[in-house]
C-alpha cells in the first residue's frame, strides 16, 4: 500500500523523508515523491516513477531541497497508471498546497466535474489531485487552511490518510485520517506523521495513533488534534517497543528468509506470556465465561494468509469447542448479510491490523451486534483498536510482503484462544488440554529442530522450479495448510498453483493431472495418512511427479511411493500445520530464488492492503 511520511522540525526535512520512505519500501510501490517548503522557494516538489533510488538521485539524497517542513509518499497505484505525473505529492494549481494520500476517494469524479466547471485545470488522472485542488478552492473561500481541511473532509467520501503542507504555513504539518492508518511521532528535533511506525522508528518511539475523522496540526514542538467537528481531542501517547534492528535484514539475503527462521522465537514470544501454571491466561480479555457460554455461532474473518490461518483455526476450534465455526473471506463477509447477532463471536485475523476488507467486515460485525476479537501483530493498529478484545501476536515487525511468522503466530494465537474458550466451556478434557498445551510450548524447539536441516526444501526447489503449474493436495488440516503453501508459492514465484482437498480431485480436477505434473502431497495429518498415500498413488498413476510432506514417523512409507519427501517432527494433530508449513515456506522461497523473483517485494503486491 501507499506509504506516507511527514516532518516538521529543526532539521532538513528531505533526507528524513527519503529515509522514512526507504523504511516503507517493503509495503510495495511503483513511484515516489517528496515536497519540502523552503523559506526562499516556497514548495519544492520532486517525484518520479520507479524505485526510491530514482528520487534520491533526483534530489542528491535530499540535499537539493532546503527546508524543515515536508511530506513524502510511496505510491501503489489505484487511480491512474504509475508515472511521474500521477506520483504524489499532488499540488494545487496555485502551487501553494501539497498533499499526499493513502486510500481511495470514491466521489472524486463528481467533485472533479464541479472543479472543472470552476475552471480548475488538472494535470493527473488521480483521485488525490482532486483533493489538492478542492483544498485550494476552500482555502481561497475561507482563508484558513484548517477550516479548509475540515470543509474538504466533509465533502469527500472514501478512505484517506492525508499529509498536507501549505506555503503560507511555514511551521505547520497537517494530517487527517479515515480508514487508512496514520500515526503521529514526537522526536527531539521535530514531529512526524507516518503510515506505519517503521518509517520513524529511528527518530522516536513516542507515538499517537490517529482515529477516524481526526485532523492533526503539528509544529516542531506541538501537536493539536481535532475531531471531525473541529473540537480539540486529547490523545493517549503510546511507546513503541519494536527493536529498530528487527526491521532490518540483519545480514540475511531477504527479509522473508530471516522471518521464516525467526518463527520459533516468534511463536515462543506469542505463547509463553499467555501460559501460567499450565493454564492459558489471556490478560485483559473482557469476554466473560457467561458470554462465552452464550455464544451460538463463531465467524473468523480475514484475507489471504490470515484467512488460511482461519481455516486451520476452524478445524482446531470445532474439535475443541464442539461448536460450528465459519471462516469467511472478509471481502465476501461484509456483502453477504452475515448471520451475526449478540450471540455471535467474530474473530478478525490480521497481521497488519490495517487490511481494509477485514476492517470493514469487523465494523459490519459490530454493527450487527456481534462480539468481536482481533488477532493482530501490530500494536495499536486500527483493527486491534476497534475490536472488543485483541490478542497480539508478538512476531515483531514483518517486512517481507509474503507472510511467514505472521501466519505461524496467528496459528499459535488461535490455538491459545481455542484452548482458553474450550476451558471456559468445559468442552475439552483436562488430559487433552494439558497435552495440547505441552505440545504448544514444544513447537518452537521442534521447529528449530527442523530448521537445522532444511536442505531438502532447497534441493527440491532446484529440481522443480521450472514447473508452470503445481497442485497442493491434502485432507483436513493438511488441506488447510496446503492453501497457505500454495499461496506462498504463487505470490513470490509467480507459478500458477492450486490447493485441493485430496478427496475432491477425482470429482473433476484430476483431469488436469498428466505426465510430469508436479503435485505437492501433504500427509502430515496422522489419522488420514493412509488416505494421503492413496491419493499419491492416484496421481502417480496419471504420471504426476510427487513431492510429499509428511512427518518423520511416516517418511519411510511415503518414500516408497512419492518421488521426493520432506518430513517434519511430530506434534499434536491439531498443531501439526504449524510445523508442516515451514518446508512449504522454504520450498516457495527457494523456487522464487531460482526464478530470480523479487522475493521481499513481489510484483503487484503490497504488505498491507488498505484499499478495497
Ligand atoms: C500473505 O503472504 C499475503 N501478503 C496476503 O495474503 C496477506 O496475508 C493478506 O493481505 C492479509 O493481510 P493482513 O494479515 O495484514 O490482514
Amino acid at each position: 500500500m501507499c506509504g506516507i511520511i511527514g516532518f516538521v522540525g529543526r532539521e532538513q526535512a528531505a533526507p528524513i523523508l527519503l529515509e522514512g520512505l526507504r523504511q516503507m519500501e517493503y509495503r510495495g510501490y511503483d513511484s515516489a515523491g517528496v515536497a519540502v517548503r523552503s523559506r526562499e522557494k516556497g514548495l519544492q516538489v520532486r517525484k518520479s516513477k520507479g524505485r526510491l533510488q530514482v528520487l534520491a538521485d533526483l534530489t542528491r539524497g535530499g540535499a537539493d531541497l532546503e527546508g524543515c517542513l515536508g511530506i513524502g509518499h510511496t505510491r501503489w497505484a489505484t487511480h491512474g497508471e504509475p508515472n511521474d505525473v500521477n506520483a504524489h505529492p499532488h499540488v494545487s494549481s496555485d502551487g501553494r498546497i501539497a498533499l499526499v494520500h493513502n486510500g481511495i476517494i470514491e466521489n472524486y469524479l463528481e467533485i472533479k466535474e464541479q472543479l472543472l466547471n470552476h475552471g480548475v485545470v488538472f494535470t493527473s488522472d488521480t483521485d488525490t489531485e482532486v483533493v489538492a485542488q478542492l483544498l485550494e478552492f476552500h482555502y481561497k473561500e475561507c482563508g484558513s487552511m484548517l477550516e479548509a481541511v475540515g470543509r474538504v473532509l466533509r465533502r469527500i467520501e472514501g478512505s484517506y490518510a492525508f499529509g498536507i503542507i501549505c506555503a503560507d504555513y511555514p511551521n505547520a504539518l497537517i494530517a487527517a485520517r479515515k480508514d487508512s492508518p496514520l500515526i503521529l511521532g514526537f522526536g527531539e528535533n521535530g514531529n512526524f506523521i507516518a503510515s506505519d511506525v517503521t518509517a520513524i522508528l529511528r527518530h522516536t518511539r513516542d507515538v499517537v495513533y490517529m482515529s477516524d475523522g481526526e485532523i492533526a496540526v503539528l509544529t516542531a514542538d506541538s501537536a493539536d488534534v481535532f475531531n471531525h467537528e473541529m473540537d480539540p481531542v486529547v490523545k493517549e501517547h503510546s511507546h513503541v517497543d519494536w527493536d529498530a534492528a528487527a526491521a532490518e535484514k540483519g545480514g540475511y539475503p531477504h527479509f522473508m528468509f530471516k522471518e521464516i527462521l525467526e518463527q520459533p522465537d516468534a511463536i515462543q514470544k506469542t505463547v509463553a506470556p499467555r501460559i501460567r501454571e499450565n493454564r492459558v491466561v489471556l490478560d485483559g480479555f473482557r469476554l466473560t465465561a457467561e458470554e462465552a457460554k452464550n455464544i451460538s455461532r463463531i465467524y473468523m474473518i480475514a484475507c489471504g494468509s490470515a484467512y488460511h490461518a482461519g481455516i486451520v483455526g476452524k478445524y482446531v476450534w470445532e474439535r475443541l469447542l464442539r461448536r460450528p465455526v465459519e471462516v469467511a473471506l472478509a471481502s465476501e463477509f461484509r456483502y453477504s448479510q452475515p448471520l451475526v447477532d449478540s450471540r455471535t463471536l467474530v474473530i478478525a485475523i490480521s497481521q497488519s491490523g490495517e487490511t481494509l476488507d477485514t476492517m470493514a467486515a469487523l465494523r459490519e460485525a459490530k454493527r450487527l451486534g456481534g462480539r468481536t476479537l482481533a488477532v493482530c501483530n501490530v500494536v495499536g493498529s486500527s483493527i486491534a483498536r476497534e475490536a472488543d478484545d485483541v490478542l497480539y501476536t508478538w512476531a515483531g515487525p514483518e517486512i517481507a510482503v509474503a507472510t511467514s511468522k505472521g501466519y505461524s503466530t496467528q496459528l499459535a494465537a488461535l490455538d491459545l484462544i481455542g484452548l482458553y474458550l474450550a476451558d471456559l466451556l468445559g468442552t475439552v478434557s483436562p488430559a487433552e488440554y494439558g497435552e495440547i498445551l505441552t505440545e504448544l510450548q514444544r513447537l518452537p524447539d521442534k521447529m528449530r529442530q527442523y530448521l537445522t536441516d532444511y536442505a531438502g526444501a532447497q534441493y527440491f526447489a532446484s529440481r522443480y522450479f521450472n514447473h508452470d503449474s503445481i497442485f497442493f493436495i491434502g485432507r483436513n488440516l493438511d488441506y488447510a495448510m496446503g492453501l497457505e503453501g500454495s499461496l506462498k508459492l504463487k505470490e513470490i514465484s509467480y507459478i500458477h498453483s492450486e490447493a485441493y482437498a485430496s478427496g475432491e480431485l477425482k470429482h473433476g480436477t484430476i483431469s488436469l493431472i498428466e505426465p510430469g505434473t508436479l503435485v505437492v502431497a501433504l500427509g502430515t495429518h496422522a489419522a488420514l495418512f493412509d488416505k494421503a498415500m492413496s491419493n499419491v498413488v492416484e496421481v502417480k498413476a496419471r504420471g504426476a511427479e510427487v513431492l510429499a510432506v509428511t512427518t518423520e514417523t511416516h517418511r519411510e512409507r511415503m518414500a516408497k511411493t512419492a518421488d521426493a519427501v520432506l518430513s517434519v517432527p511430530e506434534t499434536h494433530p491439531l498443531l501439526q500445520p504449524s510445523l508442516g508449513i515451514v518446508p512449504l515456506q522454504l520450498f516457495a522461497y527457494y523456487v522464487a530464488l531460482q526464478r530470480g523473483c523479487d522475493i521481499d517485494k513481489p510484483r503487484n503486491l503490497a504488505k498491507s492492503v488498505t484499499v478495497e
